[in-house]
């Protein structure tokens, strides 16, 4: 039996879609499945200010391919000598839909965030003033906290007080990996909303380090125990408002997965709603697909939901999908779930 879902265009509220001939070699997984997305700015050098932000925007449509339409919603990277004055003119112009923190050193081009709160004190006081949200990467960087714990810590130590000093202030958790992350959202009512990645949904630690290690399931915050990727699935699944899809697409050439010291990241663009398909339909929740990767997140940031649809169809045979993406800057590994996969999207 032919059984089929169709929801409104989805929305991807984190992507990394790099520079030059990566995001040549990107950008179209994205644009096929997604009519927007928000892009993290950590490139090297980081989109720091709002005329590189524009500078950015242009490059990615650029890169477009002809015929497919596709809106970046453009990210600052907040650094301890950000502008208030520069953020609210990029948020005023319609360019800017947030700011991202990342925690000093915290994962793959962080090297410029923040290490002291109270140069950035300003900054977020201004965002609250004008509703601009702050995605957060919520991980402790300190190396006497086991990097299983880095987001738990995160919210006690950094998070909870940073959100107490900055009344008003929106934030977006950004990939949540722990039951402690669900559980915080969940806690507060206003100005808290999480994003949740199709990876973190389907693998846990064990899949990263058992039988081997799995250099294509590394990505930052790393996935933890299964107790913790059940609540995730719960959340995602749940139909809450404050849980959304942002996928942490993160494309690296695989040589510099397969490594010595490979890069955190995994690339799951190209598959993304086939998985959730699947992911919602074992969790007998299919029906909260659209809230999870369509509505929630418009709803947080303010905007539309889209006007356009997206159909699922599950067929009979498994669907495959490339098990690398060739780019300029090299192929780039597709995430591989480990199990077949019956949700195909239908192409207009
Ligand atoms: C991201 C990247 O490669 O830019 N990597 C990752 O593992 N998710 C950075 C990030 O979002 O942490
Ligand atoms: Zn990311």
């Amino acid at each position: 039996m032919t059984q089929s879902i169709t929801i409104p265009t989805p929305d991807d509220w984190h992507l990394h879609l790099r520079d030059g001939a990566m995001l040549e070699g990107v950008i179209a997984d994205s644009a096929r499945h997604f009519a927007r997305a928000i892009i993290m700015p950590n490139l090297v050098p980081p989109v720091v200010r709002g005329d590189q932000a524009a500078s950015y925007r242009d490059r990615i449509l650029k890169a477009l391919p002809v015929g497919m339409t596709f809106e970046p919603l453009m990210t600052l990277y907040l650094t301890e000598t950000t502008d208030p004055d520069d953020v609210e003119a990029a948020t005023k112009s319609g360019l800017v839909k947030a700011l991202k923190l990342y925690p000093a050193g915290a994962t793959t081009n962080s090297d410029s965030g923040v290490t002291d709160f109270v140069k950035v004190q300003p900054v977020l006081e201004r965002m609250a003033e004008i509703g601009l949200p702050l995605c957060v990467h919520g991980e402790v960087t300190t190396a006497d906290v086991d990097i299983f714990d880095r987001e738990a810590v995160f919210i006690e130590t950094v998070l909870d007080p940073l959100r107490k000093r900055v009344p008003g202030l929106r934030v977006v958790m950004e990939h949540v990996t722990t039951k402690d992350g669900v559980d915080y959202v969940r806690a507060n009512e206003k100005d808290l909303a999480a994003t949740l990645t199709t990876h973190h949904l389907i693998i846990n630690r064990n899949h990263i380090l058992v039988g081997g290690i799995k250099p294509h399931y590394y990505c930052l915050p790393v996935a933890k125990r299964e107790l913790h990727r059940l609540a995730l699935r719960e959340a995602a699944t749940s139909g809450d408002a404050r849980f959304f899809l942002g996928t942490d697409s993160a494309p690296h050439p695989t040589d510099l997965k397969e490594n010595a010291c490979g890069c955190a990241g995994c690339y799951t663009s190209i598959n993304t709603m086939s998985l959730l398909a699947h992911v919602f339909e074992e969790e007998d929740k299919l029906d909260n697909l659209e809230k999870f990767s369509s509505q929630n997140g418009p709803a947080f940031y303010g905007l539309p939901v889209n006007e356009t649809t997206m159909t699922l169809v599950k067929g009979d045979a498994p669907v495959t999908f490339p098990s690398e993406v060739k780019t300029g800057a090299g192929p780039v590994t597709v995430f591989d779930p480990g199990f077949d996969v019956f949700w195909k999207v239908e192409e207009n």
